[in-house]
């Protein structure tokens, strides 16, 4: 996906979107309430809030239609580019619906959730506009498979090339190779970085024995360094790599379970005012 999502069919759904906010502001601006302040109970209440709820169905049958592969009917992008800006729509038609009167209940807990399902697509949109060129200039042509193997060829050239250091260095090198960590938990994918990186500690450690050490070991730690610089670039590399993916998955864990809670209050919503009604 790139930037045509956006720009699709000359903006066909932009222009569906700004139609029908501008029908329901229209209708919000023109509609004078039988009695009190605009609100979800009023005539205009109810024919927001119903296309309301019809568009969050609607949004959510997205999930199973962009599985069907083969099924016919409009094409997936069409379906994505609708979906981003009908979806955005929603922030206009609820509100009016709502008549700007909010609070402590389950009507507002639905309209929240709905904000909060808005906001993480929104998010999800500029992650895939933004994240799959940042990961291909990352990349450099290589796949994080690659670079693995890549680091891994690299723990065993530092290995050979520490065997006439000393146990010391020996011993650093060693550890910075065992404890070599890509990734973890969904916090550290996030950061994309290691702040505990065991071989830039050895690449430190390397550098401060090389000032003391022997003129006849200089061109093996030279070699030593080296190879420890090029595994510490790949490092970061591999965990830019994983920072990406991650970006590109984690709004998914808000913005689709959070739309069943979404559905769940709506119901909620629906049922409650049928009940006190
Ligand atoms: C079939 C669809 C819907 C119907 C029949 C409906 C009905 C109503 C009614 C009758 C009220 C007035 C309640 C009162 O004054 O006590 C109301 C208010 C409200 N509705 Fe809906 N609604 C629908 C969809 C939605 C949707 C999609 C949202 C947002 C996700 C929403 C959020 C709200 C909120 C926040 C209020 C204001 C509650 C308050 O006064 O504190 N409704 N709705
Ligand atoms: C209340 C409003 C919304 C609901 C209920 C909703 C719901 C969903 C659902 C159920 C999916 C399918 C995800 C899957 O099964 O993998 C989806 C996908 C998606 N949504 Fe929304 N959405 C809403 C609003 C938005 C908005 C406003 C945006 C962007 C501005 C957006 C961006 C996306 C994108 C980019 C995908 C595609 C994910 C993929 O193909 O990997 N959504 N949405």
């Amino acid at each position: 996906m790139h930037q045509s999502i956006l720009v699709f069919r000359n903006f066909r759904y932009l222009k569906w979107a700004l139609s029908v906010a501008a029908v329901s502001i229209l209708l919000y601006v023109v509609h004078e309430p039988e009695y009190g302040l605009p609100n979800g109970g009023t005539l205009l209440g109810y024919v927001l809030g119903t296309f309301g709820a019809l568009l969050i169905l609607w949004l959510m049958w997205f999930g199973i239609r962009k599985r069907r592969y083969g099924a016919g009917g409009a094409p997936v992008e069409d379906w994505l580019s609708a979906h981003i800006y009908l979806g955005l729509t929603l922030i206009v038609v609820a509100t009016l619906h709502t008549g700007f009167q909010f609070g402590w209940n389950v009507h507002t807990l639905a309209y929240g959730l709905m904000m909060i399902v808005i906001l993480s697509g929104v998010f999800g949109l500029f992650a895939y506009l933004r994240v799959p060129e940042l990961m291909t200039n990352n990349r450099r042509g290589m796949t994080l498979v690659q670079m693995m193997r890549e680091i891994s060829d690299l723990d065993t050239a530092c290995r050979e090339a520490a065997l006439s250091l000393g146990d010391e260095i020996n011993r650093i090198v060693l550890k910075a190779s065992q404890n070599t960590r890509i990734g973890g938990n969904i916090r550290r994918q996030l950061s994309g970085d290691d702040p505990e990186c065991a071989t830039s500690e050895a690449s430190r450690a390397v550098r401060h024995l090389a000032d003391h050490a022997p003129p006849s070991q200089a061109e093996g730690f030279r070699a030593l360094m080296g190879l420890l610089a090029r595994k510490e670039e790949l490092l970061s590399r591999a965990r830019r790599d994983v920072r990406y993916k991650a970006l590109l998955d984690i709004w998914l864990f808000f913005h689709v379970p959070l739309s069943f809670a979404l559905l769940g209050a709506l119901i909620a919503h629906i049922v409650s005012v049928f009940f006190y009604w």
